[in-house]
């Protein structure tokens, strides 16, 4: 049996095929608001969400926690990160708070993309998600200002999520909606991680970079100061929903160095689907070549 085996191609392992499925995407979002698709559904983005919460152990405290999303799209995985699950003040309880560790919390978040008009997408998606919070979160604060015990009640209906979460498990994908403030987070203040955190959207294509120097240089400078004070450290947590599904599906072989057994260099060419994972090891040990 081959060790790189085939799938049959289709046009979801290409460049051209995701270009246009964001393209159409951006111009829905410009028009619409709409985020655009998630990939296998809502409900496995929850999922996801809610593993790494339950898994990634408690961090030393003052730690900040690097997650990057290969093949981010939208981003709504990635942001999705922001909102902590229900039940998870219960699971903060659990900690030892003499330890001088704090759980699991992610605050540098780093999302990589191809697809030039995936990443517009992705930052379109973070910059509305707070714009609407902010709103949201002002207008309750002046309502209980006001006294108009309102705020307590928008506050109430915001965090109103947690029930919606634990229904989540029995709920068909159809059902939920993420824009009903079901993935708001527990605190509802204005120095909330989904205002604070600002994440980093990068172009660049995962089967061929050099070195994670190559991937920073894509962004533009006024992201480059934040990005080099942490270039050289590796991620607590990378993510992959449905980008290693996508590359497996295409053929076109990609030109890889090796040394063989003589200690002679030559190019071998090899299928996405065995470089990928060599590529996403190599994001950990960042700056070798
Ligand atoms: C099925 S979509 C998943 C998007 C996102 N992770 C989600 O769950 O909504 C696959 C993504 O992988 C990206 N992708 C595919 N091959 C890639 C590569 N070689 N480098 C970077 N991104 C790639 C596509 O542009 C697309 O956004």
């Amino acid at each position: 049996m081959s060790t790189e085996e085939e799938l049959p191609p289709s046009k979801l392992g290409t460049k051209e095929y995701w270009d246009k499925v964001y393209e159409r995407e951006v111009g829905v979002f410009q028009d619409t608001g709409d985020e655009g698709e998630v990939w296998f559904g809502e409900r496995a983005m929850v999922k996801m969400r809610d593993w790494v919460y339950a898994n990634c152990p408690p961090v030393q405290q003052g730690k900040r926690i690097r997650v990057m999303e290969c093949g981010c799209g939208n981003a709504t995985l990635l942001l999705s990160l922001l909102t902590p699950p229900a039940n998870d003040d219960d699971e903060e309880d659990d900690i030892d708070q003499s330890a001088s560790f704090n759980r699991f919390y992610p605050n540098q978040l780093t999302g990589i993309d191809y697809s030039e008009a995936s990443i517009k997408l992705a930052q379109g998606v973070a910059q509305q998600r707070r714009d609407k919070w902010r709103r949201k979160v002002e207008k309750a604060k002046k309502a209980d200002e006001n006294g108009e015990n309102k705020g307590d009640q928008q506050l109430d209906d915001a965090r109103g999520v947690k029930e919606h979460q634990d229904e989540l498990s029995e709920d068909d994908d159809e059902d939920y909606d993420s824009d009903d403030d079901s993935l708001s987070p527990a605190s509802l203040e204005l120095n909330d991680p989904l205002l604070t955190t600002s994440p980093l959207f990068i172009t660049g294509d995962l089967l061929t970079f050099r070195n994670i120097r190559d991937l920073y240089s894509a962004l533009p400078e006024s992201d480059t100061w934040e990005s080099n004070a942490d270039i050289d450290e590796p991620w607590d947590l990378v993510l992959d929903k449905g980008t290693f599904d996508a590359l497996a599906l295409s053929q076109d072989t990609i030109p890889v160095p090796i040394t063989d057994a003589n200690g002679e260099e030559k190019v071998v060419q090899r299928l996405p689907s065995a470089v990928y994972p060599e590529k996403v090891a190599q994001l950990d040990s960042n700056i070798s070549e």
